[in-house]
């Protein structure tokens, strides 16, 4: 962003951009237009374009500039690592270690005002040395406001925060930042952008004279009366949620720039997703600006398991500061076509543990389907001696109602300013995140364009020269602003091709930033594999080859991994891998560094894993044998890997196809999990149904009856990793008489047997401690056990493991390295608590060997990669019997 010499072709171009950006906005009619759309750039000259398509006026040199006082001028600086965030407008700020106030002539009316921080080092003042108050008018926003302390907090770089004021008939909107002051120490305050929109009228506010009846009137939850929201109050919006639905941009709201989050994050229990992309919400209740089309289409219900509805909630917890009336809105939309008469879907809503609503019936609300609907809430949630509080919305279904279910699609949540028109809480976050866009429909862009063409060609040649002209120019000047950031990178896996992102440049590939992920172009993954040459493969999986490359010059190793032409169907697959793995980063996950969608292919670009997979470190290998500490702490990590597949993000990611030969190894030995292409978003407590996939030999038997995927699955896979690893023997093996050949089943035999030492890898003889033997042998077989009820978790497994390796570690410390490997028998009925097998060795176990016998039969043995394969009726057929038992 340095300046340019030539000025004056830029100065035209960005004229002609304004016109552009104008007849945009005015062609494709927003829901509603608002009459203020201030976004400055603070810190910054000239005017940028933003994510969200409009045009960022810096501060500097502008009458947007802030006043101060003469000898105490602020200073603007340009951040020093932009990698994370988007250029506008994070990259520069405003700093001070005085006050600055900002002044907007504005309407009067009600506006949105969204500051946004990015805590970043600036030159001149010291990073985490930022404690300021913000203040709007009478009404304190923030106080004592640390932004990098808040960041720190949420785990990201970039925030920002909105508020809604309203601004009486001549008046100014002033917006005034004051450092904190102390003796001893320098603080400063700062801001990167600042945006004001104005909003209607009656949106959010409801105060006794504009409201015309009841029906939108917030009910105070846990009070006999309603509470009206005037205009002398101030709100900060904390959630906004698209329940059930991807992140929405500003650019896709309804003409306020608001954006929507997802609300997985939030939701504690239950969860069906019905969702209609198609659907044409008809707002024939509320305003049809009150929240854009997707956050109607999509919902969480609580699905068609009567039993189970009866007895849980739909339950999202949403952190927010004590002391404060927060008002709640909920948006309805019956979506759901079977259900189209009132009393079908009856539900309670309870907000913060009081009943909100005793009989919320959506096609009440609306008379109609695919209606929109909204119900506001306030509550009071009290300061009880803790700054953060869990609010929680439940929705419980009635019991009289023909269907035991009930349904929300967006949650909204706004503080209301206090008594001392107060807005500011604790420094630490209630996580309120700039969340990735996400879900941005293709389809509203390309509505645009359509519409603006027409409306072109209806203006007229010139127009249309103008605009043809602006575009090349635009384009020249793009490449240059955008040299370094991509614009789709954040969301590339929504969007089709584009044509500025060949000028994507390469910058970032070893030090990838959260969730950003790099595009490859074809002729770059062409050259880093010598063009698919043979001699490179290091992999054959079922969706393809994998190649080692190199890149960044020859400076850096990866792994390619190139889809098979034909395997077209994958392409589901591939976005799966693609979207989960570059939000998930974890010291044990097999990184995504990039990928690459040219001509047709699917790539996908890893790191690099030196020593390559844990089986071929197990047998049949020239490699040295793995010593046992070594394996113990592979097999830790690998738990950890999957333990933060299972539980770092709301619904949990299932594996589904853990093995030896998913778990590599970097030049490090440290174990990593590959491979998510079978992985599947799991619901909450809910089984999640799907054809059977898998490894023969690694497959929960009670996966494979019933179907039902849970990260108990996972476990038992990784359980057979455990006697793989321990026994040096393949989970499964054709080859060897049929008592031996699955090596789950087998080594439990030698555990009832009191044989199980004679199964281990002779290398490994006199080797482990017997404590530690003893630990991991049961842990083990706590994994394998039949029933997933049984089976640890993934972080019990995790902890049960450390604990051997102390065992292990301690021993040799004390140099009692020669102890006998003695053979004992597992304990069972007295074991542990935690996975206390009481089928063991009973009924059960011969059950789960003939189970999985039925299964291969049919298939002899095809090879050991992954297959799929279906079941018969009568393996489903035992299954209701075993789990209704
Ligand atoms: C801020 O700007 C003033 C002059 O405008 C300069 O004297 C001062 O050194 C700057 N402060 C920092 C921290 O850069
Ligand atoms: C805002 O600032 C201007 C100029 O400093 C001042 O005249 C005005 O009274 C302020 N308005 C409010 C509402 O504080
Ligand atoms: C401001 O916040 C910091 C840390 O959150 C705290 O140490 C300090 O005491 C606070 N100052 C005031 C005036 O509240
Ligand atoms: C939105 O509602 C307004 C007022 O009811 C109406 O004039 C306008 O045509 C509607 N817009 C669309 C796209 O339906
Ligand atoms: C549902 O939530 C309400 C309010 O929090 C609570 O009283 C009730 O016990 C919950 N019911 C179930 C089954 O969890
Ligand atoms: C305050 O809330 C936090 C998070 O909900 C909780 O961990 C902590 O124990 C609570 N403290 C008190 C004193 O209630
Ligand atoms: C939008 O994206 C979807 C999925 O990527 C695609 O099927 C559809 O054709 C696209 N629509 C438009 C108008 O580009």
């Amino acid at each position: 962003m340095k300046s340019h010499p030539m000025l004056t072709p830029i100065l035209y171009v960005c004229c002609l951009f304004f016109l552009l950006s104008y007849l945009t906005i005015a062609t494709s009619t927003p829901l509603y237009n608002p009459v203020e759309n201030v976004v400055v750039n603070c810190g910054s000259p000239g005017s940028l374009k933003g994510d969200d398509d409009r045009y960022w006026i810096g501060d500097k040199g502008s009458k947007f500039a802030p006043t101060e006082e003469s000898n105490y001028k602020s200073n603007t600086s340009v951040a020093q690592s932009q990698v994370s965030v988007g250029i506008v407008p994070y990259m520069t700020a405003r700093l001070s270690y005085w006050q600055f106030t900002y002044v907007f002539p504005v309407t009067p009316g009600p506006k949105f005002v969204r500051l946004y921080f990015y805590s970043a080092v600036y030159s001149g003042f010291e990073s985490s040395k930022d404690f300021f108050t913000v203040k709007a008018g009478s009404f304190t926003l923030l106080r004592n406001f640390s932004a990098s302390i808040y960041t720190d907090s949420l785990d990201q770089k970039n925030v920002y925060k909105e508020f809604c004021i309203n601004v009486d008939e001549n008046k100014k909107l002033n917006l005034t930042f004051i450092p904190f002051t102390s003796t001893s120490m320098n603080y400063h305050a700062f801001i990167n952008g600042i945006e004001i929109v104005s909003m209607p009228m009656d949106l959010y506010y409801k105060p006794q004279d504009v409201i015309k009846g009841e029906e939108f009137v917030p009910a105070y939850v846990g009070q006999p009366k309603p509470i009206y929201i005037d205009y002398s109050m101030a709100l900060e919006m904390v959630y906004r949620l698209n329940v059930g639905g991807s992140a929405i941009q500003a650019k896709d709201d309804t003409g306020m720039f608001r954006k929507w989050s997802e609300d997985r994050d939030y939701l504690l229990s239950g969860g069906f997703v019905p969702r209609d992309p198609s659907l044409k919400p008809k707002y024939t209740k509320i305003p049809n600006y009150t929240a854009p089309d997707a956050v109607y289409q999509s919902a969480i219900s609580m699905g068609p398991d009567r039993t189970k509805n009866k007895q849980s909630n739909l339950t999202w917890g949403l952190p927010v500061d004590t002391g404060f009336n927060y008002l709640v809105r909920l948006h309805f939309c019956e979506i759901e076509s079977e259900i189209h008469a009132s009393g079908t879907r009856e539900f309670y809503i309870y907000i913060d543990y009081q009943l909100a609503e005793e009989r919320a019936d959506v096609l009440l609300w609306t008379d109609d389907n695919d209606t929109p609907y909204y119900k506001d809430y306030v509550v009071m949630i009290k300061n009880k001696g803790n700054d953060t509080h869990l609010l929680s919305i439940d929705l419980h279904s009635r019991l009289d109602a023909d269907l035991i279910d009930a349904i929300l699609n967006g949650v909204e949540v706004f503080k209301l300013s206090d008594s001392d028109n107060n807005l500011a809480g604790a420094n630490i976050a209630a996580p309120l995140l700039d969340q990735q866009p996400s879900g941005a429909s293709n389809e509203s862009k390309s509505k645009k364009t359509t519409i603006f063409i027409a409306i072109g060609s209806v203006l007229g040649l010139l127009v249309v020269l103008t605009l043809v002209c602006c575009m090349v120019l635009c384009k020249l000047k793009k490449t240059k602003h955008y040299g370094s950031y991509h614009p789709l990178a954040k969301w590339w896996w929504w969007s089709r091709p584009d044509p500025y992102r060949k000028e994507f440049s390469r910058r970032t590939a070893s030090s990838l930033p959260g969730e950003l992920c790099r595009y490859f172009r074809l002729d770059e993954i062409k050259t880093a594999t010598n063009n698919f040459n043979e001699d490179l493969i290091i992999g054959v999986g079922g969706f393809g080859n994998v190649y080692k490359g190199m890149i960044e010059q020859g400076n850096m190793m990866v792994a390619i991994k190139r889809m098979k032409q034909e395997s077209r169907q994958g392409a589901l697959e591939f976005m799966t891998e693609i979207k989960m793995l570059s939000q998930l980063r974890h010291v044990h996950l097999v990184s995504l560094i990039g990928y690459c969608d040219d001509e047709g292919e699917m790539i996908l670009v890893y790191e690099y894993m030196a020593n390559g997979t844990l089986r071929h470190h197990l047998y049949d290998t020239p490699n040295d044998p793995l010593t046992w500490k070594q394996r113990l702490q592979i097999c830790i990590g690998a738990a950890s890997g999957l333990h933060h597949l299972h539980t770092s993000t709301k619904h949990p990611i299932i594996h589904r196809d853990v093995k030896t030969t998913n778990i590599l190894l970097d030049e490090k030995w440290v174990s990593k999990v590959s491979d998510f292409g079978l992985s599947k978003m799991g619901l909450d407590n809910t089984a999640v149904s799907t054809l059977v996939k898998g490894t023969w030999g690694y497959l929960d038997p009670d996966y494979a009856r019933c179907q039902q995927l849970t990260q108990k699955s996972d476990v038992y896979s990784f359980g057979v990793v455990m006697f793989e690893v321990l026994c040096a023997r393949k989970a499964l093996n054709p080859k060897i008489q049929e008592e031996q050949r699955n090596l789950a089943i087998w080594a439990q035999k030698c555990i009832d047997r009191g044989t199980i030492s004679k199964i281990i890898d002779p290398y490994l003889t006199n080797k482990i401690v017997p404590e530690c033997l003893k630990v991991y042998v049961e842990l083990a077989e706590s994994c394998i056990c039949d029933h997933g009820i049984q089976r640890p978790t993934m972080n019990d497994v995790m902890e049960k493991l450390e604990f051997a390796l102390e065992l292990q570690e301690q021993a040799e410390a004390t140099n009692d390295t020669n102890s006998e490997v003695v053979s004992f028998r597992v304990a069972n009925a007295n074991g542990d608590p935690w996975y206390n097998n009481f089928y063991h060795g009973q009924v059960l176990e011969s059950n789960s060997e003939t189970k999985l016998s039925t299964i291969s039969t049919g298939l002899s043995y095809p090879s050991l990669d992954s297959v799929n394969f279906s079941i018969t009726s009568e393996d489903v057929s035992s299954c209701t019997k075993n789990s209704s038992s």
